[in-house]
Order: C-alpha cells, then sequence, then structure tokens
C-alpha cells in the first residue's frame, strides 16, 4: 500500500504538557546519543494525543531525538499502526478481515463501515466522527469477527451488532468491549465446564474487558493526565518528573574515554545489584540482620533445601552475607522486611515460610 502524508496538514504540532513531560521521560531510557531509539512511543504518544500522525508532529519528534526528518518518515510511513490522515474524532474503526473473521462475517461489518461511515476506508464519516480500515488478524480469531475500536476489542460482532456499536459511540457513549454476544470470553459457544468462577456472579465481565471498564480510555484521546507520570529509572521515589537535571543527576554515564565496547553497545559505569538494579534504586526498608563475611567453620549450608531458594537465590543470599539455615531461622519481622526489600524479593521471605522451613532445617 502506498504510504504518503495526507495533502492537507495542520501548521503547527505540540504535545500537552503532560504528554512532553512523558516524552522526555521515554527519552531518558536509552544512553546518552541513543535517544532515537525512543521514535515509535514518541510517535504513537503523539498518535494517540491527536487521533492521527501529522508532519508537524513527526518533524517536532524528529527535533526532540536529534533525528533527521528523513528519518522519522521512514518510521512513520513504513509502520502500519501510523495513522497518516486525519481520523475520526471519535474512533478509527479497524475491522479484521483475516480468514476466520471473513468467514465468521467480516464482509457484513466492512459493508457497515461503507455504510455508515464511509464507501472509503481512511476517510472521514460526513460528520467528521468516523474513520474505517480493514486490518489483518488481530488475534481474536475464536471471537470472529471482530474490530478493534480505539485501544479495545469488540467481538463476536454482527452487522447490526456495529451498527448500534457506532450509533453508540455516536451518540458519547462508550459500550463494554470483549464479545458483543454474551460470551463472557472465548470460551465454547455452548457454554464452559470447567473454570465457571464467573458463572458465580463475581466477575461481570472478562479481565480485558473489566480492564478496560476501569481504565475507561477506550476511545478517549491520550493527554498524559490518566496516570501519574512514573519514571523509577530516574529516582528512588519513581515518581520524579524527567527534566535534564534529573537525567544529568541519576542516569548512568557513559564510562569517560570508552564510549562503546566492542559491540558498539555504550559502556555504562552504574553499579547494579543482584537483581540488576542500578545500587542507587535500592531502597532498604527494616533492620539489617546479622551478616557474615564469609560461612563459619564446616561451610555453607545448602539454602536451596528452603523450598522457594533456588540457585540464584542462594548466590544473592551468600553475596551479601546469608550462608546458614540459623542465620535465616534468626530473621525477625523487621530483618525479614530488610532481606526482601535488599533483595527485592516483594514478600518471598514470608509467602514461602523460610524463616520456619530454616528452622526445621536447623533443627530449632
Ligand atoms: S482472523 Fe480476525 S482476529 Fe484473527
Amino acid at each position: 500500500m502506498l504510504r504518503r502524508l495526507h495533502h492537507e496538514q495542520p501548521a503547527s504540532f505540540a504535545f500537552t504538557a503532560e504528554n512532553q513531560a512523558w516524552a522526555e521521560a521515554q527519552m531518558t531510557k536509552y544512553p546518552e546519543g541513543r535517544q532515537a531509539s525512543a521514535i515509535i512511543p514518541l510517535l504513537w504518544r503523539a498518535q494517540e494525543q491527536e487521533g492521527w500522525l501529522t508532519r508537524p508532529a513527526i518533524e517536532y519528534i524528529a527535533d526532540m531525538l536529534g533525528m533527521a526528518y528523513i528519518r522519522a518518515l521512514e518510521v512513520a510511513t513504513f509502520y502500519f499502526m501510523f495513522q497518516l490522515q486525519p481520523t475520526g474524532s471519535i474512533a478509527h474503526i479497524q475491522i479484521c478481515g483475516t480468514l476466520s473473521c471473513m468467514i465468521c462475517g467480516a464482509e457484513d461489518l466492512i459493508a457497515v463501515c461503507k455504510e455508515k461511515i464511509n464507501a472509503h476506508p481512511f476517510t472521514l464519516s460526513a460528520d467528521g466522527k468516523f474513520t474505517w480500515e480493514e486490518v489483518e488478524c488481530l488475534g481474536s480469531c475464536t471471537n470472529a469477527p471482530m474490530a478493534q475500536i480505539g485501544k479495545d476489542y469488540y467481538e463476536d460482532l454482527t452487522a447490526d451488532k456495529l451498527r448500534w456499536l457506532l450509533d453508540e459511540l455516536a451518540a458519547g457513549n462508550v459500550p463494554v468491549p470483549g464479545p458483543q454476544n454474551g460470551r463472557y470470553a472465548a470460551e465454547p459457544l455452548s457454554g464452559l465446564t470447567s473454570l465457571t468462577d464467573h458463572e458465580s456472579g463475581k466477575q461481570q465481565y472478562n479481565a480485558s474487558a473489566q480492564l478496560a471498564v476501569d481504565i475507561g480510555d477506550t476511545v478517549k484521546r491520550i493527554d498524559g493526565t490518566e496516570v501519574p507520570l512514573l519514571t523509577p529509572w530516574l529516582g528512588k521515589q519513581g515518581t520524579a518528573k524527567a527534566t535534564q537535571k534529573q537525567i544529568e543527576e541519576n542516569e548512568p554515564k557513559p564510562a569517560e574515554g570508552k564510549p562503546v565496547d566492542e559491540t558498539g553497545v555504550t559502556v555504562q559505569e552504574a553499579t547494579v545489584d543482584g537483581n540488576g538494579r542500578p545500587e542507587a534504586d535500592v531502597q532498604v526498608e527494616g533492620t539489617q540482620p546479622e551478616l557474615l563475611d564469609a560461612p563459619r567453620d564446616g561451610g555453607a549450608d545448602d539454602l536451596k533445601k528452603i523450598a522457594g531458594i533456588g540457585p540464584k537465590a542462594e548466590e544473592q543470599l551468600n553475596g551479601i552475607g546469608v550462608y546458614h539455615y540459623a542465620q535465616i531461622a534468626s530473621w525477625s519481622e523487621d530483618e525479614a522486611t530488610w532481606i526482601n526489600t535488599r533483595l527485592n524479593y516483594k514478600g518471598r521471605v514470608e509467602r514461602e515460610n523460610w524463616i520456619g522451613q530454616a528452622k526445621d532445617l536447623a533443627g530449632n
């Protein structure tokens, strides 16, 4: 398919303040000099904000990333997920036209799009509210035929159901995504014979549909205010807003005089903990338990006998000075918290009852 920029373009583009902060934060994920790696998320955020990718947006992002415009244009025109023409002010409807959906009625859905939106794909409806296109398999074949509308899937569609959906969306409503024929998820049409928990009524929607209901951004234009900006890689709290100062203060720096290694990857000088986290990001809580410089006489115990401790965890524990069942058996609650946070175990010590197991193994 020929993918060209639209013949009509707006005069300019700017991210909202929140999206700008988000975009700048994404750039800090990459080593200095490699900011171009952020191009796809930034183009995508521009499209989420505007509905489509304008030339000013592509050039704005190229400027942010220090790229030649042609390089950014190459990316934008290569990937079909980027819309290069205006999309409907409410939604761009993507009808799957691949095998399962085609067999189950995709042509009827496309006929509805032609009837209610425009005879031609990628062309605005008369009221400007919708555009449509046919896309390849979206991986929801068991619920064919289906359409992606905004960020969510509407499945088990019929022509009448799609007409209804378009009317609802045009009226400003957002129907619950997921199966539209009463199915809970992708179970057999004849009903479930197992995993029937949801039939108790406790879970009204399947997980995907529930998330869509909870988040509510199905056809929303994303302006960056939806969720707080989290940049855990920039600071200990994970909520720092990206600024050049923070980047300079917190980012690992390329080693001086050694800009790249033999593979071409920039050499980092940041030290990491046993889980690969920069040491600067480790937030330790609780009280440090007794740690040893080396195993006591007789050598280290086999900590792998404790269910939940594998070779990697044993190596990490040894690395900070834990070698013996008796050490683990003596941990208080506060000391267990120290181990959990120091080694990023997220509560494993209690959940897997390491202390109780260690007491048994130590013969206490
Ligand atoms: S064929 Fe339509 S989702 Fe796979």
